[in-house]
């Protein structure tokens, strides 16, 4: 199995890692293939993410899309960031080897529940 540049560089130095202390919105998924976890922290301010941090107990692939992830959030709008899917960051990363697809779930669903927190408040 064969991992990009760039999942390798978001794996080895993950972005946005950590928690946002009173964050507008908190969301946590688990991946019922594998039984991994992350968990998305946002902030919004004016309907855009201002701030957004991960925590993941999950495979490298799970490590770099979630900083991808948060990467490819990070000043859009709720409505921009809900549409950002599984694809979009396993493109953003020059691909995902087939067998690890099931991981960039992880990040993507954690951000949507996130987003869909904060905008039930
Ligand atoms: Fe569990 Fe990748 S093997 S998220």
């Amino acid at each position: 199995m064969e991992y990009s540049e760039k999942v390798l560089d978001h794996f080895a130095n993950p972005r946005n890692v950590g928690e946002i202390s009173d964050a507008d919105g908190v969301g946590t998924v688990g991946n019922p293939t594998c039984g991994d976890m992350t968990t998305v922290y946002i902030r919004v301010k004016d309907g855009r993410i201002t701030d957004i941090k991960f925590k993941t107990f999950g495979c490298a692939a799970a490590i770099a899309t979630a900083s991808m992830t948060t990467e490819l959030a990070l000043g859009k709008t709720l409505d921009e960031a809900l549409a950002i899917g599984r694809n979009d960051v396993a493109d953003a990363l020059d691909g995902l080897p087939p067998v690890k697809m099931h991981c960039s779930n992880l990040a993507a669903d954690a951000l949507h529940a996130a987003i869909e927190e904060c905008m039930a408040k």
